[in-house]
C-alpha cells in the first residue's frame, strides 16, 4: 500500500520534477504534486490545498528556495522544507538550513532523499502535536485565569506562614485592597481582631489530615467595614509535601443579616400569635370581672363592708386589663381608630405631661419640622408609643441627661432600602426619640421588642413597653429602628407612612353624667359572661333587654319584636352571622335603627373596618360601666 504524499515542488525544470516524483514512487509514496516556479504560483498553490512537504531547487530564474522559505514563514506555514540542488556551495547550504530549510540534498546523492523525507514527516507530526498541546495548555490557562479572576468568590493562596501568594480580582473588589497590597502580607492582617489565630488552627487541622475545612470568618475591609466570609480551604501539595493553602471565600454578610432579620420577624410573629390568643381570652374574662365588680359597686353605698373589696377587685382587674391591652397591641390585634393628623400637634399637646413624667433632672428638647406631612394613625396609640419611649429614656438616664424628640419628613428610596434591609421604600414622617442614657449592647437590642423582655429589676418593668410600640407601629404599616451603643445613649426611629391631605383636630369626648332610660335594647354577643354583664348593667338603668348569642339569633329575635327595639348592641365578631352582616341585613330594612358595636380586638382588621368606615359607634372590651351607660343614652337621644 502506498501512502499519499502531497508535494509542492519549487522547480523550473520539468525533467527534474519528474525525476523527483519517480524517486518518491520508488520509495513507496503516491505523490500528489504541483510544480511552481514563481512566488505568485506558490502563493496560489498554498491557497488551493494542504501540503505535506515542500521540495525546492535552490535557485530558479524567477524564484529561489530562500524566497520560498520566506513566503512560507510569512504565511505562517510550518511545513517540512527540503532543498534539492546540484550546484551550490557548502556556505550557501548552511545559510539555507539556518533560514529554516530542514535538509539539503545534492541531486547526485538522491539516496538520501527518501530517508530525509521520512524523518521530516515524522518530525512534522511531532511538531504539530506539540503545538496543539501548547495551544490547549494556553487555552486552559486562559480559561482558569478567567475563572479565577471573575469568580463571585474571593480565591487566594497562602504559604504555610499565612502570607498571601495570590489573590483574585473579586478579592480586590470585596476587601478594597489591591493585589500589590495583599500579596506578601499576612492573612492575620485582614482578619478581625480576636480571630487572627484561625489560620494556624485551621492549618493544624489540615496537616492532621482533615481534607477540606469550611468555616466562617470576619475580616475587616480597607475602609473598615466588617465582612463575614464563608471560607473553604485545602492544602496545596508539591511533590507530596504541603507548601501552602488554597482558599475560596464567599461574602455572606448580606445573606446573614437578612437571615437574622427574617428569623427575628418570624420569632416576633409567633410570639405575637401566642400573646394575641391568650390576651383575647383574658380580655373577655376581665370584661366580666371588672364589669360585675363595677355593677356591684354601683348598687352599694361607699359605707358598705364589701365596698372596699369590690373596689380592689375592680382595680386589680383594670391592671390586668392594661397588661392585656399591651399584649393585644403587641399582637397587632387592637382596633385602630385612625384619623389624619399632624404628629407635631400630638407632641406639643403631650409635652407638658411628658415633662412631668421624665422629671426635672432630664432636659427635654423638641425639634419639630415646620412642613411636616400628615399621618393617618390612631392618635391615642401614637401617644402611647411616645410615652413608652420617653419613659424608657427616662429610666436609662437615672443621673440626668438629655431627651430629644424630633420630627422630620423622609423619603426612603430603593437604594436606601437595599442597604438597610429593615426599611421599605416610601414617604414617611420620622419620629425620633434620642437619649443620652446608658445605651444597649447588641444582645439586648436584639430582644427589646419581645414581650416581657426587661433588664429592669423585678417590679420595675414588665417588658411590655417596646413590645407595644413595635406592635402599634407595625399595625400602622410603619417602620421602627434602633441605634444604640453601651454608654452612648439610644435613638429610636419610628417611620409612619405619610399621606397627602389635611389634619383633623383630634376629637375629645364630652364628659356628662350617665343617665338610664326605658327603651328596649337587643344585645347580640356570643360570650356569655359579657352578654350577662351588659344585661345586668342595662337593667339596673331601667332598660328592657333582649338577648341573642349570635347574628342569626339576633335577626330572629328582632323579627319577633321588630316594633319595640330601639337599639342593637352587637359584638363585632360572632359565629354564624357577624356584626357586619347583622348590621347590613337590618340597616337596609330599617335605616333608622341604631347600633352600638363592641369589640375585643380585631381578628381580621378588614372584617371590622366597616365600623370605622361607616362612622358607627364602637366600645372596646373591657369597657367601663359608665362608658356603656353613657354611650347607650347618647345614641338613643340622637
Ligand atoms: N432608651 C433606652 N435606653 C437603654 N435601654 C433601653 C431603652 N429603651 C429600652 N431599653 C431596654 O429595653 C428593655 C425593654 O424595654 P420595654 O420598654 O419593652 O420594657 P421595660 O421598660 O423594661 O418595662 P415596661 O416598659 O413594660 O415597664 C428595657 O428593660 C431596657 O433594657
Ligand atoms: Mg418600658
Amino acid at each position: 500500500m502506498s501512502r499519499t504524499l502531497r508535494v509542492l515542488v519549487v522547480e523550473d525544470s520539468e525533467d527534474d520534477t519528474l525525476l523527483l516524483i519517480r524517486e518518491l514512487r520508488r520509495g513507496g509514496y503516491d505523490p500528489v504534486f504541483q510544480r511552481v516556479d514563481t512566488r505568485a504560483d506558490m502563493n496560489n498553490a498554498l491557497d488551493r490545498r494542504q501540503w505535506d512537504i515542500v521540495i525546492a531547487d535552490y535557485s530558479l530564474p524567477n524564484f529561489s528556495a530562500p524566497e520560498a522559505l520566506g513566503l512560507l514563514k510569512e504565511r505562517g506555514f510550518d511545513l517540512p522544507f527540503i532543498i534539492v540542488s546540484g550546484s551550490i556551495g557548502e556556505d550557501t547550504a548552511v545559510a539555507a538550513m539556518k533560514s529554516g530549510a530542514h535538509d539539503y540534498i545534492m541531486k547526485d546523492n538522491f539516496a538520501r532523499l527518501l530517508p530525509a523525507i521520512a524523518r521530516e514527516l515524522r518530525e512534522a507530526v511531532g511538531r504539530r502535536e506539540r503545538k496543539k498541546a501548547e495551544e490547549a495548555l494556553r487555552e486552559s490557562e486562559e480559561r482558569y485565569r478567567d475563572l479565577f479572576e471573575n469568580a463571585n468568590d474571593i480565591i487566594y493562596t497562602l504559604d504555610l506562614e499565612g502570607n498571601f501568594t495570590s489573590f483574585n480580582r473579586t478579592g480586590e473588589r470585596i476587601t478594597g485592597y489591591s493585589r500589590d497590597e495583599i500579596i506578601g502580607s499576612n492573612f492575620a492582617n485582614i482578619v478581625k481582631p480576636g480571630q487572627q489565630d484561625v489560620f494556624h488552627q485551621m492549618l493544624k487541622r489540615k496537616l492532621a489530615g482533615e481534607e477540606q475545612i469550611s468555616y466562617e470568618l470576619e475580616i475587616v475591609a480597607k475602609d473598615g467595614r466588617q465582612i463575614l466570609l464563608d471560607v473553604s480551604t485545602r492544602l496545596i501539595y508539591k511533590e507530596g509535601r504541603p507548601v501552602g493553602v488554597q482558599g475560596i471565600a464567599r461574602d455572606v454578610t448580606e445573606r446573614k443579616s437578612l437571615e437574622a432579620q427574617l428569623r427575628q420577624a418570624q420569632k416576633m410573629e409567633s410570639i405575637g400569635t401566642l400573646a394575641g390568643g391568650i390576651a383575647h381570652d383574658f380580655n373577655n374574662i376581665l370584661t366580666g370581672i371588672i364589669g360585675f365588680a363595677d355593677l356591684a359597686l354601683f348598687n352599694l353605698s361607699a359605707q358598705h363592708p364589701l365596698y372596699h373589696s369590690l373596689q380592689e377587685i375592680k382595680n386589680l382587674g383594670e391592671r390586668a386589663a392594661r397588661l392585656t391591652r399591651q399584649l393585644l397591641a403587641f399582637a397587632r390585634k387592637q382596633m385602630l381608630e385612625p384619623q389624619p393628623f399632624n404628629l407635631n400637634d400630638v407632641i406639643t399637646d403631650l409635652s407638658k405631661f411628658l415633662r412631668r413624667v421624665i422629671g426635672e433632672h432630664i432636659d427635654l428638647q423638641t425639634i419639630l419640622a415646620n412642613d411636616l406631612a400628615i399621618v393617618h394613625a390612631d392618635v391615642s396609640q401614637i401617644e402611647q408609643v411616645l410615652v413608652n419611649l420617653c419613659v424608657n429614656a427616662r429610666d436609662a438616664m437615672s443621673h440626668g441627661g438629655k431627651l430629644v424628640i424630633e420630627t422630620r419628613n423622609v423619603d426612603l428610596d430603593e437604594m436606601y432600602c437595599q442597604t438597610h434591609p429593615w426599611a421599605k421604600p416610601g414617604n414617611y414622617v420620622l419620629l425620633s426619640v434620642s437619649d443620652t442614657g446608658v445605651g444597649m449592647d447588641r444582645a439586648t437590642q436584639e430582644r427589646i421588642f419581645e414581650p416581657f423582655f426587661t433588664t429592669k429589676e423585678l417590679g420595675q418593668g414588665t417588658g411590655l413597653g417596646l413590645a407595644m410600640v413595635y406592635g402599634i407601629i407595625k399595625q400602622h404599616e410603619g417602620l421602627i429602628h434602633v441605634y444604640s451603643e453601651p454608654g452612648h445613649g439610644s435613638t429610636f426611629k419610628i417611620y409612619l407612612p405619610a399621606i397627602s391631605g389635611q389634619a383633623k383636630a383630634a376629637e375629645r369626648p364630652i364628659i356628662e353624667a350617665p343617665r338610664g332610660g326605658s327603651e328596649t335594647i337587643l344585645i347580640a354577643e356570643d360570650e356569655t359572661s359579657v352578654r350577662e354583664l351588659i344585661v345586668a348593667i342595662l337593667e339596673t338603668q331601667g332598660y328592657s333587654v333582649l338577648t341573642a348569642s349570635n347574628g342569626e339569633d339576633a335577626v330572629r329575635v328582632f323579627e319577633q319584636n321588630r316594633e319595640g327595639i330601639d337599639l342593637i348592641i352587637s359584638d363585632a365578631v360572632m359565629p354564624r352571622l357577624g356584626g357586619r352582616e347583622l348590621y347590613e341585613i337590618l340597616q337596609r330594612r330599617f335605616p333608622a335603627l341604631k347600633f352600638l358595636f363592641i369589640s375585643g380586638y380585631s381578628v381580621n382588621a378588614m372584617s371590622e373596618r366597616f365600623i370605622i368606615d361607616e362612622g358607627l359607634e364602637l366600645l372596646h372590651k373591657p369597657f367601663n360601666t359608665i362608658d356603656l351607660i353613657r354611650k347607650v343614652r347618647e345614641l338613643l337621644d340622637r
